[in-house]
């Protein structure tokens, strides 16, 4: 199976994000696990999306985000509900879209060479499992578009653990 950059032409950002749905869809089927799914879909993020530096997962556990699955360098471990963008996002159940992390109140940087970020919540059957953050050393990397078909995939993963 490929998965690199040049399969998904984000210039049309509705018809990359299909067509990157049906490739989740199917790298993740027949398969339950969270790990592996988890590891497999922050796998194919990282490679598919142009200007990221990170992607990947954090659980909720007993109250707080810990680290799981992801690409690009060694994350903080632990954040703290309403902490940074991803305890905010985890915290409002909400997507958080965030043109500069600098301007961000209590951001936390984990890799210094991130200037924007998206995180989306994963609620499945009402309870938050965890948020799928992504990050770039772009500016506004992410548009609504960006978290729109992003939303899609989380959605396909929360799906795939059924
Ligand atoms: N910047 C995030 C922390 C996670 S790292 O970016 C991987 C935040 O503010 O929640």
């Amino acid at each position: 199976m490929s998965h690199s950059p040049q399969n998904y032409d984000f210039g049309k950002p509705e018809a990359a994000y299909a067509e990157l749905a049906r490739d989740l869809t199917g790298l993740l089927s027949g398969e339950r696990d969270l790990i592996a799914n988890a590891a497999n879909t922050a796998a194919l993020l990282y490679d598919a999306l142009p200007g990221l530096n990170w992607a990947g997962f954090y659980l909720y556990k007993s109250g707080e985000l810990v680290l799981g699955p992801f690409q690009g360098k060694p994350a903080c471990v632990r954040i703290a509900m309403g902490k940074g963008v991803c305890g905010t996002a985890a915290a409002r159940r909400e997507t958080v879209l965030v043109e500069d992390v600098h301007a961000f109140p209590g951001h936390i940087a984990c890799d210094s060479a991130s200037n924007s970020e998206v995180v989306i919540p994963l609620i499945r059957g009402g309870e938050l499992l965890g948020v799928l953050d992504l990050d770039s050393p772009q500016h506004a990397r992410f548009s609504g578009a960006d978290a729109h078909g992003l939303q899609r995939l989380a959605q396909i993963f929360l799906d795939s653990l059924d």
